[in-house]
């Protein structure tokens, strides 16, 4: 069937590109959800490894399931040393997100079996990518200075034992707790860029540790992971309130997107924004405002102003970064924590879609010329020097 030009849709928006019961977004409505349960109910009540297990094996585990798969995890958090060899040949300049690409792929390596109708390899592998992300991120951040990567505390927590390896300090229970939120929040969002690539990825049945490559390779770029670390750096161009009005007027007359602001889907304010917001507030109570917490929120009340009628509100990247600065956390190292989420919706996705699998093969509509004559070499030298 050759497609018309009627159906054809940027970006394919709107498009379904698959039927799943992992996520379920209302962009209307700002609703999210996990297997059906609300996003908002999840970040009061759960875990991020809880929460990783719903979203991979379908439901709440059990006390035991549970216990069992936060044991499992925490036994692989260690990497080889291979792993950490090939890491000190990485440039210090690079940005962690290239690291953690390469890195993601290099543990497939280890583990080329390949055998993904075989449910031992499958939990295997959803084990050891949500082990080792996080001391990759971490050791990542140490070794671009020659330091040591700090070795995981099995005594602490997932999201503990990341901020001590990132900070050489046990963190304080609020930082954690308020840390694991994060980490469930960016923890799984239906079919963005990502998710789709790592789709397409694992629709050619090949290894989960590329399925991950593919997605982190895709979550860096500006318009989709990489915002928050935009927002931060927006934050600090516009250095104040006063500054806020002239600046996004000037960005809208030149077409210029304001970054943690807009989304595909949502057309109200992003739930997740909503929470982080009030994460934020919580850390601040604790351990001070932040100086571009003021300029952050004069930003949300002239985007309103004069983007509200295109339904462009603040998405999830808004607030994180600034929870994250607080937290201590290098900003180029925002969109790596956002891919230790993510890692948990990636495979969920992936072990959908090898339950079901179609190879993704599109088409396209073709713009070019036809019956076009091929011209030697050097008739074409002839024809240049003309
Ligand atoms: N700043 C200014 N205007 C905006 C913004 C923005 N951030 N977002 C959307 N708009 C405007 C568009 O210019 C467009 O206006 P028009 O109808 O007059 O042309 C209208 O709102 C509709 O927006 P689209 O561009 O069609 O939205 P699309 O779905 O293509 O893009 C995207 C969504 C890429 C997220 C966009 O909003 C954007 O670039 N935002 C900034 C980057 C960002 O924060 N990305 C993180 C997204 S969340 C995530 O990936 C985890």
């Amino acid at each position: 069937m050759t497609p018309t030009a009627c159906e054809y849709r940027p970006g394919l928006e709107g498009i379904p590109a698959t039927q799943s019961s992992i996520s379920y977004v209302d962009g209307q409505h700002g609703i999210l959800e996990y297997r059906g349960i609300r996003i908002e109910e999840i970040a009061r009540s759960s875990s991020f490894l809880e929460s990783a297990y719903l979203l991979i094996w379908g439901g709440l585990p059990t006390t035991i399931d549970l216990k069992a798969f936060e044991h499992e995890v925490q036994y692989h958090r260690r990497l080889k040393y291979r792993i950490r060899d090939m890491m000190k040949c990485f440039p210090e300049s690079g940005h962690p997100m290239d690291a953690l690409q390469a890195c993601a792929a290099a543990l497939g390596l280890f583990h080329s079996r390949r055998e993904l109708s075989d449910p031992a390899y499958v939990q295997n592998a959803v084990v050891r990518l949500i082990a080792k992300i996080p001391t990759m991120v971490a050791a990542f951040k140490m070794m671009r200075k020659g330091n040591d990567p700090v070795q995981p505390r099995d005594d602490l927590s997932y999201a503990a034992n990341f901020l001590y390896m990132l900070n050489e300090q046990e963190p304080d229970p609020l930082a954690a707790r308020i840390f694991d939120i994060c980490l469930m929040l960016h923890a799984e969002h239906t079919i963005n860029a990502s998710t789709f690539s790592a789709m397409v990825t694992a629709s050619t049945l090949t290894d989960p540790y590329a399925v991950v490559a593919s997605a982190v390779g895709t979550l860096a770029g500006p318009l989709h992971g990489g915002a928050n670390e935009a927002v931060i750096a927006m934050l600090q161009e516009i250095g104040s309130v006063d500054n806020v009005r002239p600046y996004i007027s000037d960005r809208i007359a030149n077409k210029q997107k304001i970054m943690g602001f807009g989304h595909r889907v949502y057309k109200v304010k992003d739930p997740r924004a909503v929470i982080l917001q009030g994460l934020a507030e919580q850390l601040f109570a604790k351990v001070g405002r932040d100086d571009y917490y003021d300029i952050a929120l004069e930003l949300e009340l002239v985007i309103e102003e004069k983007l509200g009628h295109k339904g462009v509100y603040p998405n999830v990247d808004f607030y994180s970064g600034l929870v994250y600065r607080k937290l201590g956390i290098p900003t180029d190292l925002f969109t790596p924590i956002f891919a230790i989420a993510r890692v948990a919706g990636w495979l969920a996705h992936w072990k959908e879609q090898i339950g079901k699998n179609r190879i993704f093969r599109p088409t396209q509509i073709y713009e070019g010329p036809h019956e076009q004559p091929y011209i030697s070499i050097e008739k074409r030298l002839q024809l240049w020097e003309k």
